[in-house]
């Protein structure tokens, strides 16, 4: 890669490559753009040999597939000129009524289709809310640690992030008060907190309910708009959700969801649901990013909500997930009790916390020559926090494969911590 120089509009100095003959015609935000941590693995790591415990993909075996082929017959059968034609740019209006059934398992009753909009997954929604709120250098609070998919989007916008602690309760209160008193006082503007409250992505803690109305409490009083992304919601292992943050705070919350966890992430639908002046700007932006979200999806979706037992089905996920968490913890107890690790009550995800000197960046390489990934804790945060920290993941692979891959990861773990208990962590391979 060529060393970047300052572009003659003496704009600041950005990564990239000169190989590009457009590096300089390029926008501010376009040199925001970084491949995900977890995508740059991605070559490697769905090599058979290897055992993954880093992508965070659902684990769709038990999907009733039949089932959703006849569906898909019958939508195109009957139903077919509107299924392939543009819809509205909030989206389908049965599709979002039943959206609002969904939401009364997260404690949002009574929700109101109108202020639902349909997206191209959480992930667009969340695009939108920032694309509305943040201008360049704005604040965005987030979860120390935080999912890598909201910094892409946060840095793409060129945000400034500033984490807030957390501890296995979830979002600390008393830190997020501290952490508001310090960015104003250095005069920064904060925009909005972005928090994914239930089994969280990376760390794998739920927000208790004590601390909801008190986290509700504090964002209102301080006007700071709450962005609370709950796509693992359902996903308890033997528990239904907790209350959502929206459900204490009707007009201070911003509420994204997903269909890819609880269902599949083929058709890419999730939704905002938003208070109603928000809403109105949220349609807006969609639809000039993308007219309107595919009808087809909508239309799949909506069948699949009305037609079968769908909340049997995450049922039968959550006792998947639950076994397959349960593979995880046991393993690491018994291959790596040197680390510390957050016990997930459901979702995907185990945060875990390597014996002091070692460094999860650096070990990766060697880890994945003992054929185990992981993902850094690096990639969880703004400022490259994070060395001491690998996010496990336990929804794909199974039990057998967990066991192995944490026997693995056992083996390189080990090595290294026998050369900083030999040498300090100046010698320790890891740190160079
Ligand atoms: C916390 C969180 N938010 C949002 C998303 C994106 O979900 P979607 O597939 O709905 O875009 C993910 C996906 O992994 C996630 O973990």
């Amino acid at each position: 890669m060529s060393t970047p120089t300052p572009s003659p509009q003496g704009k600041t100095p950005h990564h990239g490559t000169r190989l590009d003959p457009w590096f300089d015609a390029y926008a501010e935000r376009a040199h925001n753009l970084r491949a995900s941590e977890i995508r740059a693995l991605f070559s490697v790591v769905s090599r058979p040999e290897v055992v993954s415990l880093a992508g965070g993909m659902p684990n769709l075996k038990d999907l009733p597939l039949d089932r959703l082929a006849a569906s898909a017959e019958r939508l195109i059968t009957r139903h077919g000129a509107q299924a392939m034609q543009y819809g509205s740019g909030q989206g389908w209006e049965v599709l979002r009524e039943r959206i609002t059934e969904v939401m009364t398992y997260d404690g949002i009753i009574g929700a109101d289709p109108d202020n639902v909009v349909v997206t191209t997954g959480s992930q667009q929604a969340l695009d939108l809310v920032t694309e509305l709120f943040v201008d360049p250098g704005d604040v965005v609070l987030a979860e120390a640690p935080s999912y890598v998919g909201a910094l892409g989007v946060f840095r793409a916008r060129q945000a400034d992030v500033i984490h807030v602690p957390m501890d296995e309760h979830g979002l600390i209160p008393e830190a997020l008060v501290e952490t508001i008193r310090n960015a104003r006082a250095a005069g920064k503007t904060i925009k909005f907190i972005y928090i994914v409250p239930n089994y969280h992505n990376p760390a794998g803690v739920t927000l208790s309910l004590e601390r909801r109305p008190v986290i509700a409490e504090i964002c209102m009083r301080e006007r700071i708009l709450i962005v609370e992304d709950n796509p693992y919601g359902l996903l308890g292992f033997h528990s239904d959700p907790l209350p959502a943050l929206k459900s204490f705070s009707p007009e201070g919350v911003v509420y994204l969801g997903s269909f890819s966890k609880m269902f599949a992430p083929g058709f890419r639908i999730g939704w905002a649901y938003a208070p109603h002046a928000i809403r109105a700007k949220l349609v807006l932006a969609s639809e000039s990013a993308i007219l309107c979200p595919s009808m087809v999806g909508q239309m799949a979706i909506a069948d699949y909500l009305g037609d079968y037992d769908w909340y049997g089905q995450v049922k039968s996920f959550r006792a998947m997930y639950a076994e397959r968490c349960k593979a995880m913890l046991d393993s690491l107890a018994e291959y790596i009790p040197d680390c510390r690790w957050t016990v997930p009550e459901g979702g995907f995800y185990t945060w875990v916390t390597l014996p002091d000197g070692l460094d999860a960046k650096a070990m990766l390489p060697r880890a994945v020559r003992a054929r185990v990934a992981y993902v850094a804790g690096t990639a969880f945060y703004y400022d490259g926090q994070g060395n001491d920290h690998m996010r496990l993941s336990f929804c794909y692979p199974t039990p057998e494969r967990i066991r192995e891959g944490v026997r693995r990861l056992s083996t390189v773990v080990n090595a290294e911590k026998d050369i900083v208990d030999m040498f300090g962590t100046g010698d320790n391979p890891s740190s160079r």
